[in-house]
């Protein structure tokens, strides 16, 4: 099957210090119709990997390397040729719903926007559509003229889920899109994600830190330290037989339901000590 995204040698660094990278040398690729998730510790280089993709690194950064997305490499793009990409072929749900939205407009009016933005929808058809997307969501349609601040944190992520999918993306990233929802709104979003994706074959990279929504949804996982990708492969392999001792030692903090496994927490004396002696990377 054809990758619909492929990330070739990725670095991420500050301007000020291009030596200490932040990113370092990521490549994994994604097709269609498929889940990548990405696991990894906080400030691994996750969202900066995602937001590499949506050309939305913040200008105190720098990235070198390629982002294909069907063929075309997005880091050439200006940006006007990246906003028609944006919101339209690629959708994303931003890890920080509420800094994400904008708190002086209706969330009706901000889910409008993206399909006048790229399909040009108005009257009826616009309040239609808003209204299926806010349903689909788990959001009374009533709620359509209600602010940000007026709903709770899982409604506001419901909100962010209704953009990034309003125009049917061909690759849809999600950043942490549940971490604010109780888990029975968390497995209807995921439900709508996974109905979407057989529907449209829309391809997903999710970036996650619950290992039961990684075992629910993934196909290929690509776990992240340090800014380094250590291990990635189909689920099975990644879960199942982990090489990485940090991969393993992530896997040896989840908890199972019955509380009758010991839980070990990382030990990053061991770590540190373990990777500078395989290979020398540390940052
Ligand atoms: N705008 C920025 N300026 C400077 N450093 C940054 C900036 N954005 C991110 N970083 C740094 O880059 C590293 C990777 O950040 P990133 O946000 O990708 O982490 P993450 O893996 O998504 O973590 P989390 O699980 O906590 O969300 C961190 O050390 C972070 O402090
Ligand atoms: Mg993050």
């Amino acid at each position: 099957m054809a990758d619909i995204l492929s990330i070739e040698h990725l670095n991420v660094a500050l301007k000020k210090s291009p030596s200490r990278l932040l990113v370092k040398n990521t490549s994994f690729k994604l097709a269609s119709g498929k889940t990548t998730c990405i696991v990894g510790e906080s400030g691994s280089g996750k969202s900066l990997t995602a937001l590499t993709i949506m050309g939305l690194l913040s200008n105190q950064l720098i990235a070198t390397g390629r982002v294909l997305f069907n063929g075309v490499d997005l880091t050439t793009l200006d940006n006007r040729g990246m906003q028609k990409i944006r919101g339209a072929q690629i959708g994303m749900i931003f890890q920080e719903p509420m800094t994400s939205l904008n708190p002086v407009l209706t969330i009706g009016f901000q889910i409008g926007e993206v399909l006048t933005a790229h399909q040009a929808l108005k009257g009826n058809a616009l309040k239609a559509s808003v209204a299926r997307l806010l349903t689909q969501v788990g959001i009374p349609e009533t709620r359509n003229s209600s602010y940000p601040d007026e709903l709770s944190g899982g409604q506001r992520q419901r909100v962010m889920v209704a953009m990034s999918i309003a125009c049917e993306p061909a690759l849809l990233i999600a950043d942490e899109p549940t971490t604010a929802l109780d888990v029975t709104v968390q497995a209807q979003i995921l439900t709508l994600l996974d109905e979407l994706k057989s529907r449209m074959n829309m391809a997903m990279l999710f970036i996650t830190h619950d290992f039961g929504v990684v075992s629910d949804i993934a196909d290929d996982v690509v776990v992240m330290f340090r800014g380094e990708i250590v291990e990635a492969g189909p689920k099975e392999q990644v879960l199942g037989n982990p090489q990485h001792p940090y991969t393993k030692a992530l896997l040896d903090c989840v908890p199972d339901v019955a509380g009758k496994k010991e839980l070990n927490p990382i030990d990053y004396a061991w770590l540190n000590h373990h990777e500078l002696s395989n290979s020398g990377a540390s940052s």
